[in-house]
């Protein structure tokens, strides 16, 4: 049985990407597997009137169930509505690594799918991201692809350090692939330990002149930024302040998401930043009430929390507020 994202009143990115590069900011693409995370980010995208991509992880579809996930997504457009608000919602699938899965996900009813190919040599990822295109553009589906590798973990691909987008690579792979999307490396990477800085030092600067190169030889082309989390040092403190342990984590400063947002750049990813503020709520209320236990009475003051860091991302850094 396959199902059309159409059905389910789901959009693809293409008219989104078009919108924000016009209109220089980013669309947030937040990764969810559970209730209380689709309900805060569907909440927060209303709030703010900010369009939306629900960003499924190939780990997460395994956790939340692939029939499950297709029904959190039709529920969340009419949650959307039922909230007053009716803005876009695409859901991505972030990292697909086969093309079975990326399948799988179009046969599911995911309006955009992401191909990471960036991890084998740039012939065969332009061989397995084309594969990828041609099947799912017949339905309509949009495709993002990579090049280059962030650092730290790229679902099951653990890549050891950094290795930049090639802007040489670039036109020749958007050409040979007809992908909508491009996933660059410049700096970011992937969880909440981004960089490894002694005291006293300066987080170093993402790479900027790596991404112009690539505007540059790509105008007008829609660019992701993977591993964007900011890593926030007040739920990084939460956490540890209520019995958690996180030594060194860092993120990217909001000033240099700001600037990217401001550029080619579409689509922001944000992961981590979620289930540290999650995470951070939930210590800090069991920690102050030791003898609950109904999960709604700690899942609750998260879900809010995470709704707080979602609509400042559309606000402060995405610039993605009032553009749905
Ligand atoms: O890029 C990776 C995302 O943060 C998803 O992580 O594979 O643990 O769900 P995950
Ligand atoms: P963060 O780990 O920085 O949130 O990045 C998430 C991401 O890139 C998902 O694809
Ligand atoms: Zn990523």
């Amino acid at each position: 049985m396959s199902y059309s994202y159409k059905d389910l009143g789901l959009v693809n990115t293409r008219e989104m990407f078009k919108e924000a590069m016009e209109g220089k900011y980013a669309i947030p693409a937040y990764n969810f597997n559970n209730l209380e995370q689709i309900q805060a980010i569907i909440t927060a995208c209303v709030k703010t009137k900010s369009p939306v991509i629900l960003q499924v992880s190939k780990g997460a579809r395994e956790y939340a169930n692939a029939t499950i996930l297709r029904h959190m997504a039709m529920g969340a457009v009419e949650f959307a509505e039922e909230l007053g608000y009716k803005v876009p919602i695409a859901l991505h699938l972030d990292h697909g690594d086969t093309f079975e899965v990326c399948k799988s996900c179009v046969d599911s009813g995911f309006s955009s799918v992401m191909i990471d190919g960036s991890h084998h040599s740039f012939e065969e990822n332009i061989e397995l991201t084309k594969k990828v295109v041609e099947y799912a553009h017949k339905y309509d589906v949009t495709v993002e692809g990579e090049l280059g590798v962030l650092a730290g973990i790229e679902d099951d691909v653990v890549a050891e350090k950094s290795n930049y987008t090639n802007p040489d690579e670039v036109e020749e792979f958007v050409q040979k692939t007809g992908v909508d999307s491009l996933a660059i490396s410049i700096g970011t990477s992937h969880g909440a330990y981004k960089f490894k800085i002694k005291e006293g030092e300066e987080i170093p600067p993402l790479r900027f002149d790596i991404l112009e190169e690539c505007e540059r030889r790509l105008p007008g082309f829609p660019i992701v930024l993977h591993g964007a989390s900011s890593v926030m040092p007040k739920y990084v403190d939460a956490i540890n302040k209520y019995g958690g342990k996180l030594d060194g984590a860092v993120g990217i400063p909001e000033e240099q998401l700001r600037k990217a947002a401001a550029s080619a750049v579409c689509k922001i990813n944000i992961d981590s930043d979620g289930r540290l503020a999650f995470t951070a709520k939930v210590r800090e209320t069991l920690w102050n009430k030791p003898d609950e236990f109904d999960p709604r009475k700690y899942l609750g003051p998260a879900r809010s929390e995470l709704v707080e860091l979602y609509k400042h991302k559309c606000e402060k850094v995405l610039g993605s507020a009032g553009r749905a």
